[in-house]
């Protein structure tokens, strides 16, 4: 690959700053552009969770995509860690799913069986197995759970920071607060207009998220549109070992970081880009977080916040219209988990292009 070739990123979270490190890692020349600070939306919001076992049941590519990102997960951190020489909690314990009813152990059950034809495995637990393992989980009416030991988190505040590391040390160009206000596709390159003027690129890269399609993009048809999905989350300051394991009881699930916080996550409301937090989703999840874990009740949340997930018709992840134009969005509930082989992805495409330029 000529060194010669650059590209511009619109987008600088974790998924973005990914893909910059890895083009980078090819030799291309990358400048990555981000509305606000680098990390400060859906990956700074993130649980961090890396769990296919809640979140898929049915064969899809997103499903594929997310397995197959699961197994780079590793190796992903372990490089991240050494190239920028920051501590990233990433914690591969797995995670619990509890039924509080005949019904709800049913479903469990019949979940398990479709994610079994899929790869992802688990296996059931006794009451009194998880009584022992999660000793602050209720127990009271507790029909069952089962374990998905392949599930695992990461601190996405962690990643970002890693990331913006080793994106400095890649002499790659980070251009915090600098919103893309028109993308023109041509032939020969690629011509980003932005609030602090106009540059050329070889390649673009649109991985801004939930503002994916709102950019303005030219030369080619419009962008497969992408609208935000809010999600509240809340947490607690808790003593370590207080959530050992991902734990996941209906829509709600509930992780501990190595900082001690515990957090419980999500709501889903499709309301646009508000970011005012609604009491409602705050007392529903805090209900919920205390129904898991019943000394949760006697405290109130130390934290509570709101993220926008990318939600399309698919995840994007490649050529639209033009070698030249690669899109990296519409990852919805899994851009954390999806980092790594997007990036992969996208460094295929450019390399693809590049052999044939
Ligand atoms: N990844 C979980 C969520 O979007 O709530």
């Amino acid at each position: 690959m000529p060194s010669a070739q650059s590209v511009a990123i619109a987008g600088g979270g974790i998924i973005g700053l990914t893909i910059a490190w890895r083009l980078a890692q090819l030799g291309l020349a990358v400048t990555v552009y981000d509305k606000g600070a680098p990390g400060g939306e859906a990956s700074w919001a993130g649980a961090g969770m890396l769990a296919p076992g809640g979140e898929f049941d049915a064969i899809s590519e997103l499903a594929a995509l997310a397995l197959e990102s699961r197994r780079l997960y590793p190796g992903f951190v372990r490089k991240l860690e050494e190239a920028s020489r920051r501590p990233i909690d990433f914690q591969e314990r797995g995670a619990l799913d509890l039924a509080y009813s005949s019904a709800e152990l049913a479903s469990l059950e019949s979940r398990a069986a479709a994610q079994q034809r899929l790869g992802i495995p688990s296996k059931p637990l006794t009451p009194s197995q998880v009584a022992t393992f999660w000793p602050h989980i209720r127990k009271s009416s507790l029909a069952g759970a089962r374990f998905y030991r392949q599930d695992a988190i990461v601190d996405p505040r962690h990643l970002v920071t890693a990331l913006m590391e080793v994106c400095r040390k890649s002499n790659i160009i980070l251009m915090p607060d600098c919103p893309v206000e028109r993308v023109s596709v041509g032939g020969a390159g690629v011509r980003f207009h932005t609030s602090q003027g106009v540059s050329d690129c070889d390649f673009a890269v649109i991985a801004a998220g939930a503002w994916s399609s709102s950019l303005d993009v030219e030369g080619v048809p419009a962008l497969p549109r992408c609208e935000p999905v809010r999600g509240h989350l809340i947490a607690y300051q808790q003593p370590a070992h207080t959530c050992e394991t991902i734990v996941r009881h209906g829509h709600t699930y509930l992780l501990q970081r190595a900082n001690g916080l515990l957090i419980a996550g999500a709501s889903a409301e499709r309301v646009g880009f508000v970011r005012d937090i609604d009491p409602s989703a705050v007392g529903a999840l805090a209900s919920e977080a205390s129904f898991v874990f019943p000394h949760l009740a006697e405290t109130s949340p130390a934290e509570t916040w709101v993220g926008f997930r990318p939600l399309s018709d698919s995840v994007h992840l490649g050529a639209w219209h033009s070698p030249r134009l690669l899109l990296a969005y519409g990852h919805y509930r899994n851009g954390i988990l999806l980092a790594p082989v997007t990036a992969a992805r996208i460094a295929a495409a450019v390399n693809a292009s590049s052999r044939t330029q």
